[in-house]
């Protein structure tokens, strides 16, 4: 295991209720395929829940399972991914706690979800210490698992900074050995005499040019090198950019594009819009929101011609059809030679189509909770070894090992 391991992907996901297609293309379709290539950590993020819940904690312990339903159905797999929920590893709770010591309270007070939230859940008094640290915790997250790539939307980003700083901070603060450079010289030593002066180069390279090309290539050679101790391999890694040891290394957002998938009215697909098609909705519900949906105002009747930039369905037909089934709706909306059920049907197919495999699934894993729950436990008992190792670092970097 690397001490960067910038091949290790963590996401988490608040537990709110059933997912829908928003959900579907926005995020699970990206974790699919992100499980294929990365080793991945997922989780049930229900402390997270509960700063902005936690009048109502009842809506988030009626989620949890049937989120995770939704994860597999939609193709997450416990054989490529770790599942697992956030209070199953309380590591995380044990590093938010540690990096609220170092962290000062500006940083959390400038981070735009802060005051955005608190003014969009008016209802809600969000005037808490746990609200104030909800980046801070996420940090947490990211941080014990040593994530090198973090998929967020754009929203998340300015948490992911945070984390980054908060880990620059860390690694300044216990980083730093009064003997450092001593002990990173006889680490490199350790690689062997080719490596070394390789390593020894690409650090040159890199400190007096700011050479970005040799810091990556220096960073590949430390994580090839099998041999090397793990508090060695911090300090190389911590030498190469000319600072102390590197125990928290800074995760990269790994931006997800914005979900192009448009809601029942036009607006983006969101629960609190009440424009959702649920991934497990009937699908003679499904049929019926979508032959109901709104569609350009100007076609009162049907011999009225319409303008599909001006009509949710279209925006509908960018998801769902290609450049040939546009152009005919384009034709026909245009000169009123389609109806707008006519022009729905193909919509309502793909949909249709889209969810069948998944609700089957879905419906293997509701006959069978205790198999989610299952690997959910399996889950969190790997996630907790990887941040067990993570913890016991930290502790002694900061001396908490008498
Ligand atoms: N805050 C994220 C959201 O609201 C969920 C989350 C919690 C998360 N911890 C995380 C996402 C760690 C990525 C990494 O969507
Ligand atoms: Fe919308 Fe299609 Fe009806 Fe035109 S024909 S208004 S694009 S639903």
């Amino acid at each position: 295991m690397t001490s960067t391991s910038h091949n290790r992907v963590l996401s988490g996901m608040r537990p709110t209720g059933r997912l829908h297609l928003g959900h579907y293309h926005g995020v699970l379709k990206n974790w699919v395929e992100l499980q294929n290539e990365y080793e991945c950590y997922f989780f049930v993020a229900d402390w997270h829940a509960l700063t902005t819940h936690y009048e109502d904690p009842q809506v988030i312990s009626d989620s949890v399972i049937d989120m995770v339903v939704d994860w597999l159905a939609a193709g997450v797999s416990p054989a490529n991914a770790r599942l697992f929920v956030q209070s199953d590893v309380p590591a995380h709770a044990e590093l938010h706690l540690l990096l609220s010591m170092i962290t000062p309270l500006g940083w959390l007070e400038r981070v735009p979800s802060y005051k955005d939230q608190q003014e969009k859940l008016r209802e809600r008094d969000l005037a808490t210490y746990g609200f104030l640290g909800y980046p801070l915790l996420q940090s947490a997250d990211i941080l014990v698992y040593k994530a090198g790539q973090v998929p967020v939307g754009e929203d998340q980003v300015a948490h992911v900074e945070l984390t980054r700083e908060v880990a620059r901070r860390f690694n300044h603060l216990y980083g730093r050995e009064p003997d450092f450079e001593a002990r990173a010289e006889s680490a490199m030593k350790k690689m062997g005499k080719k490596n070394a002066r390789l390593y020894r180069e690409l650090r040159r390279r890199y400190q007096e040019q700011g050479d970005a090309e040799a810091l990556e290539v220096g960073r590949a050679l430390l994580e090839s090198q099998a041999n090397l101790a793990l508090g060695d391999r911090e300090r190389l890694y911590g030498y190469l950019e000319g600072g102390g040891r590197i125990i928290l290394p800074e995760p990269q957002a790994l931006l997800t594009p914005a979900s192009k998938m448009p809601g029942l009215d036009g607006q983006k697909m969101s629960k609190s819009y009440h424009n959702t098609i649920a991934l497990r909705d009937d699908p003679r519900d499904i049929e019926q929101k979508l032959r109901t949906m709104p569609t350009d105002p100007a076609r009162v009747r049907r011999n009225d011609p319409g303008d599909p930039d001006k009509c949710p369905v279209f925006q509908l037909h960018q998801v769902y059809s290609d450049d040939k089934r546009r152009q005919w709706v384009r034709e026909g909306c245009t000169s009123a030679s389609i109806g707008c059920l006519d022009c729905k049907q193909p919509i309502i197919d793909a949909v249709l189509n889209e969810l069948a495999p998944i609700q089957e699934r879905a419906r293997e894993y509701e006959e069978d909770p205790q198999q989610v729950r299952n690997i959910l436990r399996e889950g969190a008992e790997a996630a907790r070894e990887v941040a067990e190792e993570t913890m016991d670092e930290v502790r002694s970097a900061i001396g908490l090992n008498y």
